[in-house]
């Protein structure tokens, strides 16, 4: 299992030092929100802050766009440091033209799904992707309640998948008690965002989210 903790909900203000911090707990990659205030009803951050925590990490660098249009800003990104561009499939008219072009910038190309997008629309673009995020909260917020359909999407997603080495993430309301039910529904990236950072201890909710997806995997 890999854990992506989400940078949204850390101190904007003493960014390096949270990032230090999971980093040295064993996190895996780092989740960046990047919203523009069109397709999420909140605005983030954007190339210049993704470039100066490249800097700072050596954590792959896992951006989220939830963005219209991010045909526009996929080599932008790429260059900023991302090493995994996931683009809404809500805001993608050319879907699969923008997955290539993930590619063709150099990064991993990564599909996300709000809760009420049904797996089917992934059908015929599966050989394009590197990643699915699987939203279990409507984006634009940290701190939302999990959502509990997801974990059927999650099942049908694993077998639309098939044997192919794409990723499948969860992202939203993410904690130690949804862990296992997670990782048993096939999940490979758990983001988590309030769980980590609001926690009063974010290494040890890093390492508690771990072994409590550990629990699901090794019965
Ligand atoms: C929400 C973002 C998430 C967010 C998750 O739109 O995509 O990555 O940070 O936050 P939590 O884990 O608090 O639900
Ligand atoms: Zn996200």
């Amino acid at each position: 299992m890999k854990i992506a903790p989400s940078i949204l909900s850390a101190d904007f203000a003493a960014l390096g030092d949270a990032i230090a911090l999971v980093e040295a707990a064993g996190a895996d990659q780092l989740h960046v929100d990047v919203m523009d205030g069109h397709f999420v009803p909140n605005l983030t951050i954007g190339p210049p802050v993704i470039e100066a925590i490249k800097k700072r990490t050596r954590l792959p660098l896992d951006v989220h766009l939830m963005i219209e249009e991010p045909e526009r800003w996929i080599e932008t990104y790429a260059e900023a440091g991302a090493g995994l561009i996931t683009v809404h499939e809500e805001a993608c008219v050319h879907l699969q033209r923008i997955l290539a072009q993930i590619r063709e910038a150099g990064a991993r190309a990564g599909v996300a799904l709000n809760p009420s997008t049904p797996p089917a629309v992934l059908d015929y673009v599966v050989d394009d992707l590197d990643l699915v995020l699987v939203m279990s909260v409507n984006p634009g917020f940290g701190g939302q309640k999990f959502i509990p359909a997801t974990y059927d999407k999650l099942r049908r997603l694993r077998t639309l998948l098939g044997p192919r080495r794409v990723e499948l993430s969860v992202d939203g309301g993410v904690n130690e008690h949804n862990a296992a039910e997670l990782a048993a529904a096939g999940v490979d990236v758990l983001v988590a965002g309030s769980a980590i950072f609001g926690a009063a201890d974010p290494s040890g909710a890093v390492r508690g989210l771990r072994s409590a997806s550990e629990v699901a995997t090794s019965s």
